[in-house]
């Protein structure tokens, strides 16, 4: 006997304006994700700038707005200035980091017009690393002063006319991990994020900036450490960043695909500490949260352990999704919309290559990972606001999580197109999950599409040779009276579009 769960969304009922930040991703100089990736001249798909088509194509049907870079950990060792000018002086570095060889052959400018290019913003971060206040302001200058000082009229003579307007900036990435180069104590960082943040508002007043938060719950000092870096940046800052991986490690799926109800809690607490310090200090903002680096990672973890030093651009961090990794994906992705009124950016972490929805081969076409398919839904479809849907689903208790709802749900409503999306998973096993959900005051709307990605193999990948794991849209929606009812199929993904009819 099928499972049965209810929903009742209603237009007022609002979580908030999804900002489409929350849709981003990230590109690091790290492995083949900007070498290989983005770029490969001499590929066929390579454009008059070395930039493959293939991958642009598909990051545009992605509709990334947004792509932070270019790092996480590389960027606590990078100087801008070696990716700048002309490139034939540009020079060689080892990249601690990922014990890689940088040829800097792509940075900021190439970077800011490829961005252009797949029509998304960056999200640039600057090193708090090894560097410091100088060189962050210096960035900020160069970037978005539109001339006539020094840094400004380098860009201009690097063949840069007008600024790149860069608004949302990291105030460097991971500083409270013993893995990065220049890490810090929460202190340390504090101090420096304020002085920095303050300078580089200074040289641009519009801009947004992202203060690090722990590299992940697990951090023995996490909470303690977002409390006092909020202290020292709470005046400078608008964001406090998280970070979160997950993996199947133990071949658990119950397990697997709850793990989301800890990614919830973590946000949970981020708020309310970014809230405590707000009451403690009587501040009027919030400080909202920056996802900026969320994914599955650890398919990958014992190949990188082989790979030869100083490599240039070595395959590190290509993770081959599964299907059961599509399924947690779209759990986050539900998860991040649920909190749509504090998480305003967020970074599939990353975009190509390295723990991607894209990959390339070196002499072959690009493919899509089977992760590909919900971030694009969601990306695609999520535009609007966020509901707060009440939901009654049955539940189930697993090794280290207890009520897991089989159905994982949300929607969002686009006022401006008359559209509403539901997204769901059913957690089910074994079983579909009969769903009626009651839309009230959406008069007039009608099924458009019911896509469903499903597959009986939950270890099934997808490669360069084919996509097996790809959705369809025979899912079973219909409308009647007001009322939604779908069966959603053991184990799948849903997106069950509706609009007003015409
Ligand atoms: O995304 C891969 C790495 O994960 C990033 O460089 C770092 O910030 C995090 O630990």
């Amino acid at each position: 006997m099928a499972q049965k769960a209810k929903m009742i969304l209603e237009k007022d009922f609002k979580v908030s304006e999804i900002d489409n930040r929350i849709f981003g991703s990230f590109i690091e100089h790290l492995g083949r994700a900007v070498y290989g990736g983005i770029y490969q001249p001499g590929h066929p798909q390579a454009d008059e700038n070395g930039f493959r088509q293939d991958v642009m194509e598909m990051v545009k049907e992605l509709q990334v707005p947004i792509i932070r870079y270019p790092g996480g950990n590389f960027v606590s060792g990078y100087n801008w200035e070696d990716g700048v000018g002309p490139v034939e002086n540009r020079p060689r570095r080892l990249d601690l980091a990922w014990r890689t060889t940088e040829t800097n052959e792509i940075g900021t400018n190439e970077l800011m017009k490829w961005a252009k290019l797949v029509n998304a913003d960056v999200n640039m971060a600057v090193n708090l690393g090894t560097r410091g206040i100088d060189a962050a302001r210096n960035l900020v200058e160069y970037c978005n002063h539109p001339g006539g000082s020094y840094y400004s009229d380098l860009r201009i003579s690097h063949g840069y006319n007008d600024p790149h307007k860069i608004k949302t900036w990291c105030l460097g990435n991971e500083m409270d991990g013993p893995w990065q180069i220049g890490s810090k104590t929460a202190e340390e960082y504090g101090r420096i994020a304020a002085e920095a943040a303050k300078v580089m508002k200074w040289v641009d007043p519009t801009i947004e900036l992202v203060a690090c938060g722990s590299s992940g719950r697990g951090m023995p000092t996490f909470a303690d450490w977002e409390a006092t870096v909020l202290e020292h940046t709470y005046d400078h800052v608008e964001f406090i960043s998280l970070h979160q991986y997950y993996g199947n490690r133990d071949n658990d799926i119950s397990n697997y695909l709850a793990m989301t109800l800890e990614m919830d809690d973590f946000i949970r607490s981020v708020i309310s500490i970014a809230d405590y310090i707000k009451a403690k200090k009587r501040g009027k903002k919030n400080i909202n949260l920056s996802f900026d680096e969320w994914n599955v990672w650890y398919h990958s973890n014992d190949a990188d352990k082989k790979i030869e030093p100083w490599s240039i651009a070595p395959p590190q961090l290509e993770d081959h999704y599964n299907f059961e990794d599509a399924l947690l994906v779209g759990c986050m992705l539900i998860t991040l919309l649920k909190h749509a009124n504090r998480i305003k950016i967020a970074c599939l972490a990353q975009l190509i290559n390295v723990i991607a929805p894209i990959m390339t081969e070196e002499n072959g076409p690009a493919w899509k990972q089977t992760i590909f398919y919900p971030y694009m839904h969601a990306s695609v479809f999520g535009r609007g606001v966020s509901l707060n849907p009440i939901i009654s689903s049955p539940k189930y208790d697993s090794k280290d999580f207890t009520d897991v709802p089989y159905l994982e749900s949300t929607a969002v409503y686009n006022e401006e197109n008359e559209q509403l999306t539901i997204f769901a998973v059913n957690r089910h096993l074994t079983e579909g999950l009969e769903l009626d959900c009651d839309i009230r005051n959406f008069d007039g709307y009608e099924v458009v599409e019911h896509i469903v990605l499903e597959n009986d193999d939950l270890k099934q990948t997808n490669s360069a040779k084919g996509t097996p794991v790809a959705p369809h849209s025979n899912g079973n929606a219909v409308i009647d009276n007001g009322l939604v009812s779908a069966v959603l199929p053991k184990l799948s993904w849903n997106v069950i579009r509706l609009a007003k009819r015409k």
